[in-house]
């Protein structure tokens, strides 16, 4: 559905701030109406809902880290790539890498630096609002400091929205593999940096035998304490649809992460289609990989009428890598239009946990942005 615009494209650009952003052209080297489809999701003002901090180290990030904490392995770029290459296939396999990569994160200088450069890759992709994940767990199992976490990433997020002008939110994931306990300990860590965190997730693996339903209670009192809720369902997972169930009936996450298992079931499309529930798809690619994983999902969902967006997941772990190159190669592979590819960015701002008011100026600023850049190949 088009939205009717009601200012003129000089007019638009001079509301707040947020829009003037989102309002920007493709690259100025970009001849208007005549871009190609690259440049068209290049220069398209982006959200992404689905990114998690520890899998936005780049190796050069992490050798730089290991050597400055005295880490004794990930010495050299060619070992962290030959680690990411050396990767089992599936959810465990990738975690296998993803936890260790993560685990060089000691200090709270390091959280600054991994989430300021994150940012500056955000404003890179035109990337205007995020909600970033972040696993406080595995670290504050070791020892370091949850408010050194904390105080870390949300000064590196601040100073880069300060820098690049785009706003970063914040979730706190629940390791799910984890105890209930734990999950609970680290909520009464939080609750004096809940003002910095918009909501609660929960990833890690494996997922088979940790469903939603064991944090039930955590989520709960999340909710009372503010938070937003969703939760991670990957694809090929046993008793995904099982999960994605109980996380709508029982655990009532707002959004859910991955959920492509959907595909499975005409009962979980329409339920998910009449709440309004929004998946984040992650159709990443690994070097291994023939395809695109997960292309034929998406669009069977988008086809049925779910909201669907596209995110990187963990874009220095994977060869599509940023939302940029991500969303054009998944044009490539589906063969998706201009406004197909807006729709599903539309789906991101939709889904996202933005103030009414915001969200609808950067639906107007999306739509915007089609219409001046509708013609091309
Ligand atoms: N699934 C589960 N855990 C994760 C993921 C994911 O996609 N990315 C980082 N941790
Ligand atoms: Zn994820």
């Amino acid at each position: 559905m088009r939205l009717k615009l009601h200012f003129s494209r000089l007019g638009f650009c001079l509301l707040p701030l947020f829009v003037v952003l989102a309002c920007q052209p493709a690259p100025t080297h970009v001849e208007q109406g005549a871009t190609s489809m690259a440049q068209f999701i290049a220069g398209m003002p982006k959200a992404e809902l689905h990114l998690h901090l520890e899998g936005t180290l780049s190796p050069q990030t992490i050798v730089t880290i290991t050597k400055r904490n005295g880490i004794d392995y990930f010495r050299s770029v060619e070992e962290v790539k030959k680690s990411l290459a050396d990767r089992k296939p599936g959810l465990m396999g990738f975690l296998g890498h993803h936890n260790k990569s993560r685990d060089v994160l000691q200090t709270q200088q390091d959280f600054y630096d991994a989430t300021f450069n994150l940012l500056k890759n955000l404003k890179d992709n035109n990337i205007i609002y995020s909600e970033i994940f972040f696993d406080p767990q595995p670290f504050t199992n070791r020892g370091i400091a949850f408010d050194d976490i904390i105080n870390g990433i949300d000064t590196g997020r601040r100073d880069g929205e300060k820098t690049y002008g785009i706003t970063a939110e914040l979730i706190m994931s629940i390791n799910r593999e984890l105890s209930v306990d734990s999950a609970f300990a680290m909520l009464d860590l939080a609750y004096a940096h809940r003002g910095k965190i918009l909501g609660l997730g929960l990833d890690s693996g494996p997922e088979y035998g940790n469903p939603p339903i064991k944090f039930k209670a955590v989520y709960q009192r999340a909710k009372e304490q503010g938070y937003h809720l969703t939760g991670h369902h990957d694809v090929d997972v046993r008793d995904s649809l099982k999960h994605i169930w109980q996380s709508l009936d029982q655990v009532a996450l707002e959004r859910i992460d991955h959920g492509l298992m959907a595909v499975d079931d005409p009962a979980l499309i329409k339920e998910l289609v009449r709440r309004g529930i929004c998946l984040t798809g992650s159709p990443v690619k690994r070097a291994t990989d023939p395809r695109m994983q997960d292309v034929d999902r998406i669009i069977y969902l988008d086809a049925q009428g779910v909201c669907v967006s596209l995110n990187s997941d963990d874009p220095a772990e994977f060869e599509t890598g940023y939302l940029t190159n991500m969303m054009v190669v998944f044009q490539e592979e589906s063969g998706y239009s201009r406004a197909d590819m807006v729709r599903l960015m539309r789906n991101a701002f939709t889904a996202s946990w933005l103030p009414e008011a915001e969200k609808q100026n950067y639906l107007i600023a999306l739509e915007n942005y089609l219409r001046t850049h509708e013609s091309g190949h």
